[in-house]
């Protein structure tokens, strides 16, 4: 199997697990527990049918939207993950230069591989970085400032962090930044010499945005979920996402909103969107999917703050029922994150294509010229 095969997300997870040790491949695949959430996701945009008009004269459509004030050619980003490099060599260049072949927003991570500096010089497409408060505070500001510096369009908090999830796959095959060998991880390097090679020959991993404040991530390898646990601040609280919104001063997203009361809290702080997300499956398992959870968010805040249904896209047609629902825009990670171990960057590249084709034709079988046009009257549930 080869890129040129990959025809859909499915296609290129297949390609992925192919040509990466197992211990990377099921950190990207895995969530928390029994990944019912995970699952759940994707699972819940099959309970709704999609109900298109006809002879409606779609020669041409416009996927274009507006989300924290970014104009986006594309109704769908790519959120930002963490640890690219080790997927593919190229890591958030490769993606960032995607995005910006497509016009769509490139989110990047605290847990990035690449520094905020040199994606801000990289690319010119809408940008956004995702903030994880740590307990050391000097490192928190100093995240904010480089993004000043930088000119980031968008500063994205992430607030379902709390504690790391429990992620059993990376418990089993002993996944770990940095990447420690064990005696059970060691085939699985040997089998992917490919992979094995361009890690060890390429820059050496780091991960900038912590490196002159931590060793955990960089030198004393820990589990994501650990990381989390032991690095980021538990005392957060609405106070704190409110100092970082005016120290930021710019558009300002909250990431992981699930519930209706902090949508609105959201509101008031005066952030610009909010992304309904459950971090991929990867935090609490049996939470919400997103996309079941959206129509209740719409109502409550959808006239004050962009909603963006974040998670569990595989297909085009996952977007247009987001939409319909009152989503301005859709977002995730693994969905790109396979094609970006499949083949660089002309995987990613390729994936936005496929979601790009999969999306206007849907919108052109809907019956839709514009994303605007289309609205629950659209959707049947079953
Ligand atoms: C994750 C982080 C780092 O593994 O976002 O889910």
């Amino acid at each position: 199997m080869r890129l040129m095969h990959c025809y859909n997300t499915h296609q290129f997870r297949k390609l992925a697990k192919k040509r990466l040790p197992g211990p990377i491949f099921h950190y990207i695949d895995g969530g928390a527990d029994d990944e019912i959430t995970l699952q759940r996701n994707t699972i819940a945009f099959d309970r709704c049918d999609l109900v298109p008009n006809t002879l409606t004269g779609v020669d041409s459509v416009d996927m274009s939207t507006v989300v924290a004030g970014q104009k986006l050619n594309l109704p769908l980003f790519l959120s930002p993950t963490a640890l690219q490099r080790l997927f593919h060599f190229e890591g958030e260049m490769a993606v960032a230069k995607a995005a910006e072949k497509f016009g769509t927003l490139f989110g990047l991570s605290s847990l990035g591989t690449t520094s905020i500096e040199a994606i801000g010089t990289l690319v010119n497409t809408p940008k956004m970085f995702q903030l994880y408060v740590h307990k050391d505070q000097g490192l928190t500001r100093h995240m904010i400032d480089q993004c000043k510096a930088a000119d980031i369009d968008v500063l994205v908090l992430t607030v379902d962090v709390a504690v790391g999830g429990n992620r059993e796959r990376d418990i089993e095959t002993g996944f770990t930044s940095p990447l420690r060998l064990t005696p059970k991880s060691f085939l699985s390097f040997v089998r992917h010499p490919k992979w094995t090679f361009n890690y060890l020959t390429k820059a050496p991993f780091e991960l900038p945005q912590l490196k002159d404040y931590l060793d955990e991530g960089n030198k004393v390898a820990l589990t994501i979920s650990d990381y989390f646990t032991h690095m980021l601040d538990q005392t957060m609280d609405w106070q704190s996402a409110e100092t970082i919104a005016n120290y930021w001063d710019k558009p300002f997203v909250i990431k992981g909103i699930m519930s209706c009361e902090d949508a609105k809290r959201a509101v008031k702080l005066g952030a610009s969107a909010i992304m309904v997300s459950n971090h991929g499956g990867r935090q609490l398992d049996g939470s919400r999917s997103p996309f079941d959870q959206l129509a209740e968010i719409v109502d409550a805040v959808g006239d004050d703050i962009d909603v963006i249904c974040d998670g569990g896209i595989r297909r085009g047609t996952h977007v247009l029922k987001a939409l319909s629902i009152g989503a301005k825009a859709c977002s995730g990670g693994r969905w790109y994150l396979y094609a970006l171990a499949a083949g660089g960057q002309a995987g990613v590249e390729r994936a936005i294509q496929n979601m790009q084709d999969e999306i206007e034709r849907g919108m052109k079988l809907m019956g839709v010229k514009s994303i605007n046009e289309l609205n629950r009257g659209n959707l049947r549930f079953r």
